[in-house]
């Protein structure tokens, strides 16, 4: 419920005289213009932030980005040029993977900036930058709120980076910027409807597992809403591309089955109904997230979570997020478990 608050701050006072402000990557804008690598780097929930961000990144300012495990990245040797930035997002400041991926970075020489939750972290002492997201302190292990503050602060970066290297203009970062403001009023809207995912959380009340499914940006939707079910509620929940249900997952199907499909009103919903379909023809059942007045998914399917239009499609995350976050919850309640403090699990991890 604190999330339309948090982005709003984040994005106070961001738009300046040149477009987005980020005073705290310290660097010049020549020396943004010159960056022709970015490397992501985070662990759980953060790493799927970094997903959402490399979309951005490419995207916007037309560089290519790596996302990394922390965990893993710091077992190889990462591929660095002269003008590599390395990104490292983390709530907490202090996940040992992630500050051992910092420093080797640094060593290999990158300019590390960090995207953290907290003041005065280990990453936000050790970076050359730090975006700050203000989230306020998040009480219950399972991130949420950090993870959409941290979407909206990468996205900001990516469009620091596309304005300095010329990809976009100052009319289309304000474009995008006057997307991000929309941003806590959805918000809001989905958490009003939050009987949708009381209702939904019914369908998981028996389930042994479930499948997430979502495309584009919204495939990690999908991770996410699957790691949130995962961590809160025991209940296993993979996720998958929808186009790639085919190639495995769909032998999990079988009647009762519960499939959540993320399928707003995109350039690919058509392909992600026709994986709805294919659920319910193997007698799944299919809790979807789609956009309001999308009359197909109503027909086909008896949970719907409604989010209202956005006003474009990067910003879906976002708001989906919202609805798989309650939905989680819900489920979890249900099925009795601590919401916020989940058996083995830690908020910050500082082992690596
Ligand atoms: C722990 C938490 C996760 C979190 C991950 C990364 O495993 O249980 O919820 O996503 O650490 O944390 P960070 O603070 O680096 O974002």
């Amino acid at each position: 419920a604190e999330q339309p608050a948090a982005i709003s701050r984040l994005l106070k006072d961001r738009l300046g005289k040149h477009g987005v402000e980020l005073d705290e990557l310290s660097m010049s804008n020549d020396d943004l213009a010159a960056i022709d690598r970015v490397y992501m780097v985070a662990c759980g929930t953060s790493y799927h932030v970094s997903l959402i961000a490399r979309e951005l990144v490419q995207d916007w300012a037309k560089i290519p980005v790596f996302c990394e495990y922390a965990s893993e990245l710091n077992y190889k040797e990462p591929l660095v040029t002269d003008h590599t930035l390395c990104v490292i997002i983390t709530q907490s400041g202090e996940t040992a993977d992630t500050l051992t991926a910092a420093r080797r970075m640094k060593a290999l020489g990158c300019k590390v900036f960090a995207i953290t939750n907290v003041l005065g972290s280990s990453a936000a002492r050790e970076s050359d930058g730090t975006m700050y997201i203000q989230a306020g302190p998040e009480v219950c292990v399972a991130s949420t709120k950090a993870y959409t503050a941290q979407m909206v602060a990468s996205a900001l970066l990516a469009l620091r980076l596309a304005l300095a290297n010329g990809s976009m203009d100052e009319d289309e970062v304000r474009g995008h910027f006057a997307s991000l403001e929309q941003v806590p009023g959805l918000m809001e809207e989905v958490i009003r409807r939050r009987w949708q995912d009381k209702q939904a959380a019914r369908v998981f009340r028996n389930a042994k597992s479930a499948l997430f499914l979502g495309r584009g940006v919204n495939s990690t939707t999908a991770y996410e809403g699957a790691l949130k079910l995962k961590e809160i509620s025991y209940l296993h929940a993979e996720a998958y591309p929808a186009g790639e249900m085919k190639h495995g997952p769909i032998a999990l199907l079988e009647p009762g089955f519960p499939v959540v499909a993320i399928v707003p009103a995109d350039h690919v919903h058509d392909k992600t109904v026709s994986n709805i379909e294919e659920s319910i023809a193997r007698g799944a059942t299919v809790v979807a997230v789609a956009t309001d007045g999308d009359e197909r998914v109503a027909k086909l399917c008896e949970n719907v979570l409604w989010i209202p239009p956005c006003p474009e499609e990067w910003i879906v995350p976002l708001v989906a997020v919202v609805h798989l976050q309650l939905l989680a919850r819900y489920v979890a309640r249900a099925r009795g478990c601590d919401v916020d403090k989940p058996r083995n699990l830690a908020k910050s991890v500082t082992v690596e």
